[in-house]
This record gives C-alpha cells, sequence and structure tokens, in this order.
C-alpha cells in the first residue's frame, strides 16, 4: 500500500462521514481512513465496506476512540449539529486537526468557545462549506475577481430549499426542531451565507431579518389527515408530501435515515413508516423550523445583500450587480436559458454565457463539493497559515456570525450590529468560563 500523506479517523459515520471517506478511499495515494467510531454497529460495518479490509479499526463511541490517544492526523466530525464542540475541543486537545462539519455549533458562544480553543492550541480546523469547492461557485468567484461585473453593488441570493426536501429534513427530519439542532438559517443556509461573505469579500456590519413557518402547521392540515399518512390520508393521492412517495420517487432520502432502506422490500419500509418520524403528516409533526426567511446585510465595501430561504422553489440562484454588468446565476437562469451563468453587459447590452461540468455518480454530491473538498483538502492542509484555507475555521467563524445575528434579529424584530453581537458573545464566554 502506497504511503498515504494524510490519515484520517472519523467521529459520527453517517451520510456526511460515509461520503468524505467514500471520496478518500477513491485516492488511496493521498488519504487513508483508519479510524472510526459510532454507537450504530451498521454504520461501522458500511464504514469498513468502503475501504480495503482490516484497516479500519472501530469504536463503539467517541469516547473509547479518544480512549485509544492520537490515531491520525485529522479527526472527520459528522456528528450532529448539537453535538460538535466538545469532541472538536477533545480531538484538537489529543493533538488531531479537524475536519468539521457545519455549523461549527448551535450558538454563537460555543462557536467563539471553539475559535478560542482552536487558537490556543494552534490546530487547524478546515469547516465542510462545500459549494466553496464546487465548479459552480469557483467560476462564479473566478468571475468576479477577473472584473466580468465591474464593483459589485448588491446582491441578491435564493436558496429554494424545495417542498419535498423541507419536509423530509426541516420538518419531519434532523433538523426541524430547531431547540434540538441548530436554526434553520444556520442549518440549511450557513453555507449561502458562507458564499456571500466570500464573493463579496468584505466585512459585515449589520443584519435584519424577517421569517416564520407558516405553512408547515395544523392549521394547514387536510380535513381528516391522521398522524400517520400510511394509516389512510384522504388527500394521499394529491399531497406532494405523502409520505407513501419513500416507497416511491422519493426513495433515495432513505439512504440517509434508514439503514438498508433504499433496497428493502416496499412492504418493510411501509412497515417503518408507521412509526418513523419521516411517516408523519407534516402538518402535524412538532417542528418549530421557518418555511421562509429573508436577510438583509450590510458590508464595509458598501456591497448590500438578501438572502432569501424559501421551502418553495427548487435551487440556489445568484443576481449580481455591478458597475459594469449584471451577473445572473444558478437554477433560475438554468430554468429559463439553459445555462449556468448569463453575464450582460450594460454598456452593449450584450450577454454572455458561461456553463460548467459537474462529474455524475460518485463525484455530483453537492453539485461536486464534496468531491471537490477531498480533492484539494491535502493542498489546504499545506497552506502555511491555516485561516489562509478555503474553508478556514476562522473564515467559517464570520459567517456563522451573519447566520446567528440574523437570528436575533428575526427573533428580535431588530438591526443587529456585528460587532456588538461579537462582544456581546465574548462577555457571555468569558462570564460561563
Ligand atoms: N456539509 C454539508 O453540506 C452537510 C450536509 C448535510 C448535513 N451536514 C451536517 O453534517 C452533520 C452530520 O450529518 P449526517 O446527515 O451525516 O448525520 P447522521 O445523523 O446521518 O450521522 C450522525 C452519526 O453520528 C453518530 N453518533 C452519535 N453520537 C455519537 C458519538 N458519541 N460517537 C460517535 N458517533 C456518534 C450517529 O450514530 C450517526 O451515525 C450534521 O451536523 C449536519 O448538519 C452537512
Amino acid at each position: 500500500m502506497p504511503t498515504p500523506s494524510l490519515t484520517f479517523a472519523a467521529i459520527g459515520c453517517g451520510s456526511r462521514v460515509r461520503t468524505y471517506t467514500k471520496t478518500a478511499a477513491l485516492l488511496p495515494e493521498r488519504y487513508q481512513v483508519v479510524a472510526a467510531a459510532d454507537p450504530n454497529p451498521e454504520r461501522l460495518k458500511m464504514m469498513q465496506a468502503l475501504l480495503p479490509p482490516g484497516s479500519l479499526r472501530t469504536f463503539a463511541s467517541d469516547r473509547e476512540l479518544f480512549a485509544a490517544g492520537k490515531l491520525a492526523d485529522i479527526m472527520m466530525l459528522g456528528t450532529q449539529d448539537a453535538y460538535h464542540v466538545q469532541p472538536c475541543i477533545e480531538a484538537m486537545r489529543l493533538g488531531y486537526d479537524v475536519l468539521l462539519e457545519k455549523p461549527i455549533a448551535t450558538n454563537f458562544t460555543e462557536v467563539m468557545k471553539l475559535e478560542h480553543e482552536a487558537a490556543r492550541l494552534g490546530r487547524r480546523v478546515l469547516v465542510c462549506h462545500v459549494l466553496r469547492y464546487t465548479p459552480f461557485y469557483t467560476l462564479v468567484k473566478s468571475l468576479l475577481d477577473a472584473g466580468a461585473v465591474g464593483e459589485i453593488a448588491t446582491v441578491t441570493a435564493i436558496e429554494g430549499v424545495a417542498p419535498f426536501h423541507q419536509a423530509h429534513s426541516f420538518v419531519r427530519g434532523h433538523w426541524g426542531v430547531v431547540e434540538k439542532s441548530s436554526p434553520m438559517i444556520i442549518a440549511k443556509c450557513c453555507h449561502d451565507l458562507d458564499v456571500l461573505s466570500w464573493l463579496i469579500d468584505a466585512k459585515c456590519l449589520q443584519v435584519s431579518s424577517f421569517g416564520s413557518l407558516s405553512h408547515f402547521n395544523a392549521a394547514h392540515a387536510p380535513a381528516g389527515a391522521p398522524l400517520y399518512c400510511v394509516e389512510g390520508c384522504p388527500v394521499a393521492d394529491t399531497c406532494i408530501y405523502d409520505a407513501q412517495r419513500y416507497v416511491g420517487d422519493q426513495r433515495p432520502w432513505l439512504q440517509w435515515v434508514f439503514d438498508g432502506g433504499v433496497n428493502a422490500t416496499d412492504e418493510s419500509v411501509r412497515q417503518w413508516l408507521r412509526t418513523s418520524p419521516w411517516g408523519r403528516c407534516v402538518y402535524h409533526c412538532d417542528n418549530t423550523a421557518v418555511d421562509r426567511q429573508t436577510v438583509n446585510l450590510n458590508f464595509a465595501n458598501k456591497v448590500t445583500a438578501t438572502l432569501t430561504m424559501t421551502a418553495f422553489d427548487n435551487g440556489r440562484s445568484l443576481e449580481i450587480r455591478g458597475t459594469k454588468a449584471v451577473l445572473l446565476a444558478g437554477s433560475t437562469v438554468n430554468r429559463l436559458a439553459n445555462h449556468d451563468i448569463a453575464i450582460t453587459d450594460h454598456h452593449t447590452g450584450r450577454t454572455e454565457y458561461h456553463d460548467v461540468k459537474v462529474e455524475e455518480g460518485e463525484f455530483a454530491g453537492h453539485g461536486g463539493g464534496d468531491y471537490g473538498l477531498m480533492n484539494v483538502l491535502d493542498e489546504e492542509w499545506r497552506k502555511p497559515n491555516p485561516a489562509d484555507m478555503r474553508s478556514s475555521l476562522q473564515r467559517s467563524v464570520e459567517s456563522h456570525a451573519m447566520g446567528f445575528a440574523a437570528e436575533a434579529a428575526r427573533l428580535q424584530h431588530t438591526v443587529v450590529d456585528l460587532d456588538d453581537f461579537r462582544r456581546e458573545h465574548q462577555s457571555r464566554l468569558i462570564r460561563a468560563e
């Protein structure tokens, strides 16, 4: 076996860690995953199946893995949102650098705590903002850097989560109850805020925000809808959220939440839907995540931006208006013009189009970003200053501040000044220590 340049241990062998592990396994000359921890033995077996026989040490929990000492260069951390900070700090204390799934934490005081600890220990942390590694956003960034729109004046971004995705993840699923996970604008949109911060390339000064959970509630439940769709819903044939779609066109979602579900018989999926959270009527859940939210952002270089998160569209769109041209990119322009990016020059009125190619199959996840991240990870790790890594902790803290401040602005009906927000959380951190 060739000598790998970087070795990994992993905590939380869910969909994310397995995705990165799959890519690492395709690049054995550069990466080797040597240890993994998860209380779910099925998930450890799935990890073993991705790697050469006998090459993976497995542990039933992060505690057990930590007790074995430092086993690799990098800890891959893919537990759920509320369990990122503690294992990340513990891994850093043991000497690991960390590949950390987003969000960094579920509140901003904890984000700052992790940032301080990484600085104190001199550890490198890369946050998995996979969009920064997609061919699409990489091209948008290089066009902007080359002056394609002149000086950027305004940016409008839309994140269309898609109705069934909203129902699967943010109503029935892991991120439906904000109090147990993260606010929607962090859970789904920390990537979008991170991209805005990257493209606009300036410090964000102020944030305001509006939004609510207005559709996925009992007030919208069709008459006679039971608590679980399989119990015989009178509108099953016309409801786009009917859980029985997991037996049909929405079956691919099962791979993330029902081990073995993609290949399970229809009958066993129907049985599972009788009691699983994913079998519930979307209008009769315990969800608290918003289904719409807008964020207004003011940046130090005078760029103003808005981000709209909506359950009721599919895909990300960008409109960047500059002194020289307008750049439209993403799902709306794709739908209307069948191109990824359109740049219309103010002076000539001419439009030039750009397209990106994303490889299919294993490489397609998150628009090529899952593969893109792993493909440059070793290069990023060699950068002398950890803060210069493309999605370094230091950069990610900036965009997390924007997101958590947006949530505070939405809840308090106010404009949040980012410097004040940081100071407030800094003093909370000092009080807590
Ligand atoms: N970067 C992205 O684009 C992206 C996309 C989706 C999700 N995420 C984030 O990635 C993280 C993981 O998401 P997922 O969908 O893979 O989650 P998941 O629920 O599929 O996996 C989490 C795993 O952690 C394991 N676990 C729980 N406690 C543990 C412990 N003490 N020790 C070891 N393992 C433990 C669970 O058994 C489970 O297998 C979440 O924070 C999520 O928000 C990121």
